[in-house]
């Protein structure tokens, strides 16, 4: 599968949109209980800076992933720390393009100056769990039952890849 990871522009939103919104539906990948409007993902991707990417993985004309990076806190000394999210249509899983998305955001993230990526993840999502992995995220705790959705508590793991320890 040959996948083309390329920024988002406006125009890419509604399919980012689509995909997002799957998963507030279905799943507890993202703690978000209700879908996103088309003005809050516009106005979630005009307010982004330099440091903070999104992109779309595109195969055969059609967007089936995304992924951004995005503030992890916004205080100043965290400025060079992002917080990285995957998300790939439900239709094109274990094809690589997870995969693709992640090895370019990092690319993208140490080439915009980022000391180091987190990523915050319930731990019932083994697939992201291991993507993460795969690319040398280290986990460094999990928080017990912070989320609540579906009628049930939810854990959060936090991993993390330093993009470059010397500087
Ligand atoms: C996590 C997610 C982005 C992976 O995307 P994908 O395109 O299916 O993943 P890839 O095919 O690129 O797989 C890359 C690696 O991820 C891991 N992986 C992906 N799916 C997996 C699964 N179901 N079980 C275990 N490991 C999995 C594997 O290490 C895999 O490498 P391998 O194929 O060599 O074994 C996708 O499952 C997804 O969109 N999930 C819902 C959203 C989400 O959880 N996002 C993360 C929170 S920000």
């Amino acid at each position: 599968m040959s996948v083309l990871v390329r920024p988002a522009a406006e125009a890419d939103l509604a399919a980012v949109r689509a995909i997002y919104n799957h998963y507030v539906a279905h799943s507890t990948c993202t703690f978000q209980l209700e879908p996103d409007t088309e003005a809050e993902r516009l106005a979630w991707f005009r307010r982004r800076g330099p440091t903070h990417p999104v992109t779309v993985a595109e195969f055969d004309g059609a967007v089936v992933g995304w992924a951004a990076l995005s503030a992890w806190n916004s205080r100043c000394a965290y400025a060079r720390t992002a917080e990285a999210s995957v998300y790939v249509h439900p239709d094109h899983h274990r094809r690589g393009v997870g995969r693709t998305l992640l090895a370019d955001l990092i690319v993208r993230g140490r080439a915009a100056g980022l000391h180091t990526i987190v990523g915050g993840t319930c731990t019932e999502h083994t697939a992201s769990l291991a993507l993460q992995a795969a690319f040398g995220f280290r986990q460094i705790g999990v928080l017990r039952e912070v989320g609540h959705k579906f009628g049930r508590w939810l854990d959060v793991a936090y991993t993390q890849l330093i993009l470059d320890p010397a500087t």
